[in-house]
């Protein structure tokens, strides 16, 4: 019987490999899961696991926070002796965190063979720790299942063989159809006092946007703008409740409700009837295109464009000028109703039913050969 060995270590990674791990059970296949402990807060893991239905993992490296080197390291130490014990057939990784890289690193060097979930995204900036993340991991992959056709033609214009690549639409939709109703259950707007369609979610975390004091003030001065023209739920993640600590830029505001992170199903409650989301996550831009609500990425840059093309989300600036702008337009189209997303190919609820077959197919021979034509 073929065996997998799931690896999660942070927020985003949850909601990927929970159908994964549901369509592989449904199929019969032996499964381990490894929590590296890179997120650790009740916050931002143990809800998780209870909102999406997660089995407790079976190992937990418990590796917490560091820099990059440290928490990649630390996590590539504390994989190695878990492989060597369990063995498995394959080793799944999700997304592009620091566990993604450093528990492929590990498996390459095993010749234990690895599927990589989502698999092909790029932003082409160097400069996130994310987009190192994502292009490593698929060189060592042997497998790369792929959320959206550009991310297809991303790995080919890489000079990846087209028999390591299988499209097979997007996890974390699978995640969101599944618990929608659940979510919307909470009437979350409600129990803050909001009405529906009437305020707008909030999310900020990336480095590029809350380590520098300057660019954080700008986008809180956004919040501050945008509160003055309907009530704003701003979650805010560890480390940018940290960064507004540090760079004294607390502010309060009636409007602006500062919220701690919320749980997965409380964001999709608030996320669906949200007027506009305002965010830097990855998730998020997808999410929004899915539920059809209108998505500001405070990005120069989106290793999503389908969700540009295709969904409800554009890119701008991190000036509290540039996001007003972006604000105003969104605003106005859609009261004018010429605001009609679409769904990509793929995103239908079905893609970690596609992964587990896809695994299944190449279990048997030979390993996917990892040399690329270049
Ligand atoms: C990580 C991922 C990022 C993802 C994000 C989602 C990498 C390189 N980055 O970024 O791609 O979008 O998770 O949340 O893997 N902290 C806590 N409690 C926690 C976790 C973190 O307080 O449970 C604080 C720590 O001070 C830590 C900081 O947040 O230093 C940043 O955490 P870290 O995991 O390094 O990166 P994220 O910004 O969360």
């Amino acid at each position: 019987m073929t065996s997998l060995l799931h690896v999660v270590g942070a927020r985003p990674n949850f909601m990927k490999a929970a159908p994964v791990i549901r369509a592989a059970r449904s199929r019969g296949l032996a499964q381990v899961l490894v929590h590296t402990g890179q997120h650790y807060d009740h916050a931002m893991s143990e809800s998780f696991f209870a909102d999406l239905g997660l089995p407790v993992a079976d190992e937990n490296l418990g590796v917490g926070s560091g820099t990059h080197a440290e928490q990649t390291a630390r996590i590539m130490l504390g994989f190695e002796p878990v492989l060597d014990r369990r063995r498995p057939d394959w080793v799944l990784v999700y997304g592009d965190v620091n566990s993604t890289l450093a528990c492929a690193l590990v498996a390459a060097k095993k010749s234990i063979r690895i599927a990589h979930v989502e698999a092909g995204l790029r932003s082409g900036d160097w400069s996130m720790p994310e987009e190192v993340n994502r292009v490593v991991t698929d060189r060592v992959a042997n497998l790369l299942l792929t959320p959206s056709r550009d991310a297809d033609l991303n790995l080919t214009r890489e000079g990846i063989d087209p028999i390591r690549i299988c499209f097979v639409g997007n996890v974390m939709v699978d995640t969101l159809l599944f618990l929608r109703d659940q979510a919307r259950s909470l009437e979350m707007p409600k129990r803050l006092g909001l009405e529906a369609g009437q305020y707008a979610f909030v999310t900020l975390h990336r480095p590029s946007n809350v380590d520098s004091s300057e660019t954080l003030d700008e986008l809180l001065g956004a919040l501050e703008d945008l509160g003055r023209q309907m009530p704003v739920c701003f979650a805010i993640h560890p480390r940018t409740r940290q960064r507004i600590r540090e760079f004294g830029l607390e502010r309060s505001n009636g409007r602006v409700r500062w919220l701690e992170p919320l749980g997965y199903l409380e964001t999709i409650g608030l996320v669906e009837r949200a007027a506009l989301v305002l965010t830097d996550s990855g998730g998020l831009q997808e999410e929004t295109t899915v539920l059809g609500v209108p998505c500001l990425t405070a990005r120069s840059n989106t290793e999503r464009p389908i969700t540009v093309t295709e969904g409800t989300n554009r890119l701008v600036a991190s000036t509290r000028s540039a996001v007003g702008t972006a604000i105003a337009e969104v605003l106005a189209e859609r009261e004018s109703g010429r605001f009609s997303p679409r769904r990509p190919d793929g995103w239908d609820g079905r893609a970690g039913e596609r992964a587990v077959e896809a695994i299944i197919q190449r279990s048997g021979g030979a390993l996917p050969p990892i040399e690329s034509r270049s």
